[in-house]
């Protein structure tokens, strides 16, 4: 969905292997998200440099805005890790904890 905004499409998130769980807008980091709702997951630069808020992506899909640096070629090839700090979740998506 491309609506952003107060039109930002919700999504759910699930941390895995806790099962904590979190609404995920279309319009906002995970990483925020997650923060929002109490979670205070790793994270240090919180521009997708330094790799601290690494985690696997377990399903579901995310998009980024900028070029980033902190995801190897063969990471982002993958599509099973995940730089929650500047990830943009693209539907539901469970993460690991
Ligand atoms: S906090 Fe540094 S890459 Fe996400």
């Amino acid at each position: 969905m491309k609506d952003e905004g107060a039109n930002a499409p919700v999504y759910q998130a699930v941390l895995l292997p806790s099962g904590r769980r979190f609404s995920a807008r279309g319009d906002r980091p995970l990483l925020l998200s997650a923060a929002d709702a109490g979670f205070a997951l790793a994270s240090s630069c919180r521009n997708g440099t330094c790799r601290a808020c690494l985690r696997p992506l377990h399903s579901g899909a995310v998009r980024y805005r900028i070029p980033w640096p902190g995801l190897l070629p063969e990471e982002k090839a993958s599509g099973g890790w995940v730089l929650p700090c500047v990830a943009f979740p693209e539907g539901d998506v469970v993460l690991g904890d």
